[in-house]
C-alpha cells in the first residue's frame, strides 16, 4: 500500500529568477483541462494507494482559485481514499493568500500551510524577485491564522545576493515572533537553467567564501534556542510539527506523484512525469503514459539514497551499518557521533553533510 502522495501544481503568479521547480507564468486556458488531466491520473492510480499524507507542492498550488481547488480536492477525494489522511500539507505563495481561499482549503481538509516567505527585507525580496513584500507576507500569514490553519511552515532563504549576517538573523528573528510551527531554512542554490545561474556564471555574482557557512551557523544557533528542533539539515520544528510527509521521503517510503514533473516510486521503480504541462494534458487525454523517465532501482542504490537522506535528520543512520572505520574516522574528527547505534551528523558535521554522506556510501 502506497501512503504518500505528491500532487505537482505548476502555475506561478510570476517566476522567480532563482528556481528551478518546473512551472510557467499561469495560464489561465490550460487551468481547467490541467484539474481533469490531474483527476484522471488520480483514478489511474487509485489502486494501493491509502495517504497517510498529502503535499501539494509547486510551482504554486494557490495561484488556482478558491473554486479550482475545491474542484481538484474534492475530485481527488472521491477517487483516491483519503480515510487515513493525517497531514494535508499545500504550499502558498504570500501573495496567493485570501480568508476565502483558507476558508475553504480547512474545510477540504487541508491542515498544513506551508508559506514561502524567503526574507522580512524588501530589498532582498526585490532581489529574489519576489512578488509579494514583506508586510503582505505578514498579512498572509495572519489571514491564516485567523482562518483557524494550525500548522504553519515558513520557507526562507539565506546567502542571498548582498545579505548581511545581520539581515539574515533579523529575518530569523522576525519569523520566530509570529511562531510559526515549522521553519525550513535553505541556502540558495544556483540551480542550472534559471537566471541566478545564468548571473553567476557571468560573473556578476561573486559569494564570500565561507559566508553561506556563517549564515547556517546563525540558524542552527537561533532557531533551536526558540524551541525549533533541527530534525533535518534545512527543517525546524516545534514539538509534534514535523512534517510526516518529508519524513517519509527522507526513510524511503514509496509515495504516488500526480501532476507534470511529480516523480513517484512504487515497487522498487520510480517514475517522472513529463515536465511539460500542455503535453502531460495531451497524453493523460489520450490515455497515453504521463512519464518520460523510469528506472528500476537496484537495492544498493536504494540503501545509498536513503542512507544519504536520512543522515540529514536527527534521526541518523544505523551505525550497524556503516563501514566501521569510516565511522571511526568521522567521530574521530568531531564530524559525526555514535549514539545508541545511530550514527547522526554533529554540529560540524551538518555543515558538510554532502561529504560525509559520500564517505559512507
Ligand atoms: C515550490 S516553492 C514554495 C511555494 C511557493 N511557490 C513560493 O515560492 O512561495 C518551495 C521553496 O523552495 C525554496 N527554493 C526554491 N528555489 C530555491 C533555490 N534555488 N535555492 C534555495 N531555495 C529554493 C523556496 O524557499 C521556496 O519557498
Ligand atoms: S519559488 Fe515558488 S513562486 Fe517562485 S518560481 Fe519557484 S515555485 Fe514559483
Amino acid at each position: 500500500m502506497v501512503r504518500h502522495l505528491y500532487v505537482h501544481i505548476p502555475f506561478c503568479p510570476k517566476v522567480c529568477p532563482y528556481c528551478s521547480f518546473y512551472k510557467e507564468a499561469g495560464d489561465r486556458n490550460k487551468t481547467k483541462a490541467f484539474l481533469e488531466a490531474v483527476l484522471a491520473e488520480a483514478e489511474m492510480s487509485a489502486d494501493g494507494l491509502q495517504p497517510e499524507t498529502v503535499f501539494f507542492g509547486g510551482g504554486t498550488p494557490t495561484a488556482l482559485s478558491a473554486a479550482q481547488l475545491e474542484f481538484l480536492i474534492a475530485g481527488l477525494r472521491e477517487r483516491v481514499d483519503f480515510s487515513a489522511v493525517k497531514e494535508f500539507t499545500i504550499e502558498m505563495n504570500p501573495a496567493t493568500v485570501s480568508r476565502e481561499k483558507a476558508s475553504a482549503l480547512l474545510a477540504l481538509g487541508v491542515n498544513r500551510v506551508s508559506m514561502g516567505v524567503q526574507s522580512w527585507d524588501d530589498h532582498l525580496l526585490g532581489t529574489l524577485g519576489r512578488v509579494h513584500s514583506a508586510a503582505q507576507a505578514r498579512r498572509s500569514y495572519e489571514i491564516l491564522r485567523e482562518a483557524g490553519v494550525g500548522n504553519i511552515n515558513m520557507d526562507l532563504i539565506f546567502g542571498i545576493p548582498g545579505q548581511s549576517a545581520s539581515q539574515w538573523r533579523e529575518s530569523l528573528l522576525k519569523t520566530i515572533e509570529l511562531e510559526p510551527d515549522h521553519i525550513s531554512a535553505y541556502c540558495l542554490t544556483y540551480e542550472e537553467d534559471t537566471e541566478y545561474f545564468r548571473m553567476f556564471t557571468r560573473g556578476e555574482y561573486a559569494p564570500e567564501e565561507g559566508k553561506d557557512a556563517e549564515l547556517f551557523e546563525t540558524a542552527m544557533d537561533v532557531l533551536p534556542g526558540a524551541g525549533f528542533e533541527q530534525y533535518e539539515i534545512s527543517n525546524f520544528a516545534k514539538p509534534g510539527r514535523e512534517c510526516l510527509h518529508n519524513l517519509a521521503y527522507w526513510q524511503g517510503a514509496d509515495y504516488a506523484g500526480l501532476g507534470p514533473s511529480a516523480f513517484g516510486t512504487r515497487s522498487g521503480k520510480r517514475r517522472r512525469n513529463i515536465p511539460d504541462t500542455s503535453e502531460y494534458i495531451r497524453r493523460i487525454e489520450n490515455r497515453l503514459e504521463s512519464h518520460d523517465f523510469e528506472e528500476l532501482i537496484p537495492e544498493d542504490l536504494r540503501r545509498s539514497e536513503i542512507t544519504a537522506f536520512a543522515l540529514r535528520t536527527k534521526y541518523g543512520i544505523s551505525s550497524a551499518g556503516a563501514d566501521p572505520e569510516t565511522a571511526a574516522a568521522l567521530a574521530a574528527n568531531g564530524l559525526a557521533e555514535i549514539v545508541s547505534g545511530r550514527l547522526r551528523l554533529t554540529r560540524k558535521g551538518k555543515l558538510v553533510a554532502d561529504a560525509v554522506a559520500a564517505e559512507l556510501l
